[in-house]
């Protein structure tokens, strides 16, 4: 028999205990544990009785394909490999003010134009607030677009089961309450709870249900971490909100692949997919210039060309400052420190930014040796040939490390039409025809190759 248990949970990592203490021996924070009812399992006694499964030969499996339905929304079919699975449960996390709302109110939109029927479920923001982000869409909401303003996870769920539309849209998840579960909506139970609610009801029906999840800024996932392990699919929708540019990954795909990514740009009409991202990235980028340079990373599978920009300046007293936007602060650190002592380019003392243009998070390690030489070109106060493009990790010796897929980012460089690449050792072969390849060791020499130094 289950019963319910009083437990603690973390509100920053989510490690659950039986017993309070003032700092949660997980993660370390102070005051961060909340009590929260909880179902345990009955003893074991009863665990015996359970009959064994019967496991089944993979070569004599006949489970039929899932029916994958298309959303009518290409950049959403594009990474979900066809569209949505009847039955299914898509999570769509990412942080407040990224497009969330706008990506499913298209997908309503959308589906509802071609004789769908969609239920939005409008806890997160009112009916007259989602009907006008609708509005900004399209000239007139199709009668296939329907709200239910409801926090009910019960009511929620019948209605699923017995409305069954063609899909559901549950904005958000966190806004949702479970009755007779403790906690207040968006704690960890509640969201556990509503999202097993909803997730039963979907696969009794059949009707795919697509799910809002909030991210925090300082990322505490605290509703969608939780949620992965409930739902089928986990899209991740991020950018920076200032800037035009998204990238909607997929993170946890039960019917496809996970390597999906998807580029895209929050314009006056919803999110648009960027067809050529590589081309789109590199428009607007100054030729010449000190501090700037390019690389070519990978996103999924998907070799992407990127702007690397660093501005190095005097700093005034105390510490200089280190300013990273879209790379990694603790490696554009490190970079500081291996160009010093491995290339004899200082910015020990000056001030350094460093920025991926676009707004995107270049978090591939790749974006070292590009990242690298701009600060040194900053440094310089030389520009880079502009038909030029880098790629590598850099160690801590300055090494030049190897890196996946080298091919697939030449033949993109190739195409792009830069003449040549520096890039690590052994990494050049089956390069592209009328592509320049050097290859370097160690940072020192693709400097030189580069002719900062
Ligand atoms: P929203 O979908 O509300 O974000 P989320 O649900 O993730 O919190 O969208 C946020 C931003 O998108 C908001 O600043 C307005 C902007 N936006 C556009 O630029 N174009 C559009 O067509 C729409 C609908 C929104
Ligand atoms: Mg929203």
């Amino acid at each position: 028999m289950t019963k319910l248990t009083t437990v603690y949970f973390c509100a920053k990592c989510q490690a659950q205990t039986s017993k309070w203490s003032g700092r949660c021996l997980e993660c370390g924070a102070w005051g961060t544990l909340k009590e929260e009812q909880a179902f345990s399992q009955g003893d074991q006694k009863e665990k015996q009785d359970v009959p064994p499964g019967k496991p089944v030969s993979f070569s004599l499996d006949s489970t039929p394909p899932a029916v994958i339905n298309s959303t009518k929304l290409p950049i959403l079919d594009e990474v979900l490999g066809g569209g949505l699975v009847a039955g299914s449960v898509t999570l769509l996390a990412g942080e407040p003010g990224i497009g969330k709302s706008t990506l499913l109110a298209q997908v309503a939109l959308a589906l509802a134009s071609s004789d769908g029927r969609v239920i939005y479920v409008t806890g997160e923001e009112s009916p007259a607030q989602i009907r006008r982000r609708l509005e900004r869409l399209v000239k007139i909401i199709p009668a296939g677009v329907e709200f239910l303003d409801q926090s009910d996870a019960a009511i929620v769920a019948k209605t699923i089961e017995i409305e069954k539309p063609t899909l559901f849209i549950i904005d958000s998840i966190q806004s949702l309450r479970t009755p007779g579960v403790s906690g207040e909506a968006g704690s960890v139970n509640q969201v556990k709870a509503s999202a097993a609610t909803v997730a039963q009801a979907a696969k009794s029906s059949g009707v795919p249900v697509l799910l809002i999840g909030q991210v925090t800024k300082d990322g505490d996932i605290a509703g969608p971490r939780v949620l992965e392990h409930l739902v089928d699919s986990v899209l991740f929708l991020e950018g920076d909100n200032q800037e035009r540019y998204r990238i909607l990954r997929v993170l946890k795909h039960r019917f496809g692949t996970t390597d999906e990514v998807s580029l895209m740009s929050m314009t006056e009409h919803g999110l648009e997919t960027v067809l050529d991202p590589s081309s789109e990235l590199l428009c607007d980028r100054p030729r010449g210039v000190p501090g700037s340079a390019v690389t070519c990373l990978m996103e999924g599978r998907r070799p992407m060309m990127l702007e690397i920009q660093a501005l190095v300046s005097p700093a005034g007293y105390g510490t200089p400052a280190r300013r990273a936007t879209g790379v990694d602060s603790g490696r554009l650190g490190m970079l500081i420190a291996v160009l010093a002592r491995r290339a004899s380019i200082s910015a020990v003392d000056k001030d350094v930014y460093a920025n991926a243009a676009g707004g995107l998070n270049a978090r591939d390690p790749s974006v070292d040796l590009g990242l690298a030489t701009a600060i040194a070109s900053a440094v310089k106060d030389s520009g880079l040939d502009p038909r030029l493009c880098l790629f590598g990790e850099v160690g801590l010796s300055g090494e030049l490390r190897p890196v996946p897929l080298p091919e697939l980012r030449m033949k993109e460089i190739k195409r792009l039409g830069f003449s040549q690449v520096v890039l690590p050792k052994k990494q050049g072969k089956n390069a592209p025809s009328g592509l320049e390849v050097r290859e370097a060791s160690t940072l020192r020499e693709a400097l030189q190759m580069a002719k900062i130094i």
